[in-house]
């Protein structure tokens, strides 16, 4: 048994032998009322390097280059794909056409007990829930699936939207900081907020908020 595990582990990539905490068996494809969360593959590059390549995105999120290339969208398809980016990036897709809308992710905190929620959508599926249906997917498979206590997620101050979706998934406002903004080259003043266990289980049996 031990031999066939050793056999196993020999045949997977030098980086996955390298990172064996950082394989996706704990990021199940999520599936939600319209979207399928999956893991972003090859055949998204097209749609993903398209989509990406703007600024009103790229100024959002901490670390989307910008122009962004379709080399860009193939290093985070393969760095994604070896857990370099984040433990559970997913690519937030249509579940009727499997059309690529955006990208979703959790990162753990260093302490363990705390995950980071990031998004982004394509601009032409903006303002139609999206967002929000597929933050809801990931919460609650994370704190269906992890001992954690917390999931924190941070916006621009600016970013009207993505403030609205994260009250939409009840997380509390903690504070105020800076990010560091690659596209724009600096730091960039962001709002804290967080979602604790307890809140989420009462909003889960409280209903549907979105
Ligand atoms: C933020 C983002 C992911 C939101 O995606 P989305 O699918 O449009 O979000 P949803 O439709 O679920 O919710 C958006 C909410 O913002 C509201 N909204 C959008 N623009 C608004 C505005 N100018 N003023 C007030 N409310 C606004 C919408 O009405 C909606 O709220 P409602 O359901 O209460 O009406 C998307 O705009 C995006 O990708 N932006 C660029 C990248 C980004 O900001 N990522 C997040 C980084 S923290």
């Amino acid at each position: 048994m031990q031999s066939e595990l050793l056999r196993a582990d020999q045949q997977r990539s030098p980086e996955s032998r390298l990172r064996p905490d950082r394989l996706r068996s704990d990021c199940p494809v999520l599936l939600s009322q319209r979207l399928v969360l999956r893991a972003p593959h090859e055949d998204d590059i097209d749609a993903l390097a398209h989509l990406a390549n703007n600024a009103a995105i790229a100024t959002m999120v901490s670390r989307m280059p910008h122009p962004y290339t379709a080399k860009d969208a193939a290093d985070f398809v393969r760095r994604s794909a070896i857990g370099e980016i984040g433990k559970c990036v997913y690519a937030i897709t249509k579940g009727d056409n499997g059309a690529f809308l955006g990208c979703c992710a959790l990162e753990p905190h260093p302490g363990g007990d705390t995950l980071e929620l990031g998004y982004w959508l394509g601009q032409p599926f903006w303002n139609q829930g999206y967002a929000t249906e597929a933050a809801h997917a990931l919460i609650d498979m994370a704190f269906r699936t992890r001992q954690i206590a917390h999931i924190d997620a941070r916006c621009r101050v600016t970013n009207i939207p993505s403030r609205r979706v994260i009250q939409k998934c009840g997380f509390q406002f903690q504070g105020s900081g800076m990010v560091g903004n690659i596209a724009m080259g600096g730091m960039m003043p962001v709002e804290w907020y967080r979602l604790d266990r307890k809140t989420w289980m009462s909003l889960k049996s409280w209903g549907d908020m979105r």
